[in-house]
């Protein structure tokens, strides 16, 4: 006991003397809705928070769930950037109230029929604006305002929520909780602006980015009467631009050759990268198992890129929509990510619903949301896997990256011999089976330049190697220093830098990242990319090694270190 109290004066101690720097930070016209009671509940919350943690929650057997899930009574500050304290909880977290468990929609009611965003017409513009205005009138204290509704993104990006099983924060990207999460917080967003404007037939409209006639931004969105035009963009990328998927800075390719690029990219991330669950879907999270931080394909690019493509070139984190704890400020943000879910959809299509996960930790892990009748529902990610019985659907949206398979920007075996003499002369400084830290130095090697390693492939590659697995380029360790937007690209049997385009097949995959969150967003991440199609593609798959590059896309990339590089094999 009196340990306690003499923890809570010092932490007492401590807060007043960050008043005024942290008032100096809720200033920022970033943090919205912030008074000083709640400015006290976060305060005390937290401490009682700590203070009685050894005594909390004794019915539950932490260290036994697996299970992720937020807890609600533990919302506190988070950190949007590392510049920037943000307070997104809504008022009165630390008694939520009850909570109901999901239950289906009657499936007798309309289906939502989600369709590309192009293709709507007046009546929906309408209706959408309308509904949209009305949101964004309500009061912040009803969970359908549109800034609270935009915070539910906040919350679970930055850490604010602690998990349930854990004392660890809770993040819901870079991992397997990525598609199924963001399925949860549109399916509701959507459900409570039908209500708002009397339409159970109300469905969102979906981005189509990966078809040419969606790659730029939809007319609606930019213009300026209606509640869908936001000012924190980049305007440069307004219509006619057309979208980068793979956006690191403005390449102006001719739209001939921006289309093509886009194609092959996609044909990357959503087929050869994405033959295996973990790399289409992200790492294996669970509670008290540590360390998971490596995103999917898709997540990384188009996700991540198109966030930063979007957001204002005036803003230090590209805000809003390229800095996580703002992005879903902008409405551009749902019809973003029905997109996201659509090509989630599709993906389990292709591999006719084979690769989807059936660990039951990842079926058990839950969030809450409020629903359009205000209630609080406890929604599990098993719940959200059928979405016909989630009461919605998707035209049906041609995918002609299907047939975009990339090929070799040179002959295999010209570039083949011309790696042999660069190997002679010594041109490239690492080879190895497992290039790891010892190579690289303690510290990890920075990426300042551009990196072309030598990777020995598994002596059986070819003869003992199952059919069915996928060999995968791991470059892990990958650590990010300080909060610039980061994107790397990886080359296999690349002979010349300057010609590099994801319409060649040498192109393996990027590294596209936002960083963002506070401390434990600061973890290190690995990138998986799985080569096998590709390897066979530039006839490599029977070579005894491979040369893969790591080719620096942004100058934050000397801010970045990497702790090693290796094949692994994916069953
Ligand atoms: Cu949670 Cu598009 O990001």
């Amino acid at each position: 006991m009196e340990q306690q109290k003499w923890i809570v004066t010092v932490v007492l101690a401590f807060i007043v003397a960050m008043l005024p720097f942290t008032f100096r930070i809720l200033e920022s016209h970033q943090v919205q809705h912030l008074y000083m009671g709640e400015l006290t509940n976060m305060i005390f919350g937290k401490l009682g928070g700590w203070a009685s943690s050894n005594h909390h929650d004794l019915s539950i057997d932490k260290a036994a769930s697996k299970v992720i899930g937020p807890n609600l009574t533990a919302c506190h500050p988070s950190y949007g950037r590392p510049d920037l304290l943000v307070y997104c909880c809504p008022a009165g977290f630390e008694t939520p109230g009850p909570f109901v468990d999901f239950q289906f929609p009657d499936p007798k009611s309309p289906l939502r029929v989600r369709r590309p965003a192009h293709l709507l017409d007046e009546n929906y513009i309408a209706k959408y604006n309308k509904a949209l205005s009305i949101m964004k009138s309500l009061p912040y204290d009803d969970p359908r305002n549109f800034v609270r509704q935009a915070n539910l993104h906040c919350l679970f990006c930055t850490g604010a929520y602690e998990q349930q099983n854990s004392d660890t924060p809770l993040n819901i990207h870079r991992t397997w909780l990525f598609f199924p999460w963001h399925r949860m917080m549109i399916y509701f967003h959507e459900r409570i602006i039908g209500s708002l404007v009397g339409d159970d037939t109300f469905a969102l409209p979906v981005w189509t980015w990966d078809i040419p006639e969606g790659m730029m931004i939809p007319d609606f969105y930019v213009n300026r009467s209606l509640t869908f035009f936001h000012s924190e963009r980049d305007f440069s990328h307004f219509p006619p631009q057309m979208a980068d998927l793979n956006y690191v800075s403005d390449r102006n390719l001719s739209p001939e050759d921006q289309l093509d690029t886009n194609l092959a990219f996609m044909y990357s991330q959503m087929v050869s990268g994405a033959r295996k669950t973990e790399l289409f879907m992200g790492c294996t999270y669970k509670a008290n198992e540590g360390y998971c931080n490596a995103p999917g394909t898709v997540e990384s690019a188009p996700h991540n890129t198109l966030h930063t493509w979007i957001g204002s070139n005036l803003n230090p984190g590209r805000e809003d929509m390229g800095k996580f704890y703002s992005a879903a400020k902008d409405p551009i943000f749902y019809a973003h990510h029905s997109n996201i879910d659509r090509l989630w959809e599709v993906w389990r299509e292709i591999h006719n619903h084979q690769l989807d996960i059936k660990d039951p930790d990842w079926l058990d892990s839950f969030c809450l949301f409020y629903d359009e009748n205000l209630k609080l529902v406890k929604i599990k990610v098993r719940d959200v896997l059928d979405i016909t019985k989630l009461g919605y659907s998707y035209e049906e949206v041609d995918r002609p990256w299907l047939e975009k398979r990339p090929s070799p920007s040179v002959p295999p075996k010209f570039a083949r011999q011309i790696l042999k003499l660069k190997e002679n002369e010594k041109q490239f400084q690492l080879s190895g089976n497992h290039v790891s830290s010892s190579d690289f130095g303690s510290q990890g090697r920075a990426l300042d330049t551009s990196l072309t390693i030598k990777v020995n492939r598994s002596k059986d590659h070819s003869i003992k190697r199952e059919k069915e697995e996928e060999e995968t380029i791991v470059v892990h360790g990958i650590e990010v220093k300080g909060d610039a937007y980061v994107k790397f690209d990886v080359y296999v049997n690349l002979i010349d830098e300057t010609i590099i385009s994801p319409k060649f097949r040498e192109f393996a995959g990027t590294f596209a990242h936002i960083p963002g969150g506070g401390e434990m967003m600061k973890r290190k991440i690995n990138l998986k990319l799985g080569v096998s199609e590709l390897l066979k593609d530039l006839e490599a798959d029977q070579d005894e090694s491979i040369w893969v590059t790591l080719l620096p896309r942004t100058t934050s990339c000397s801010n970045v270190t990497i702790e090693g590089i290796q094949i692994e094999y994916i069953k």
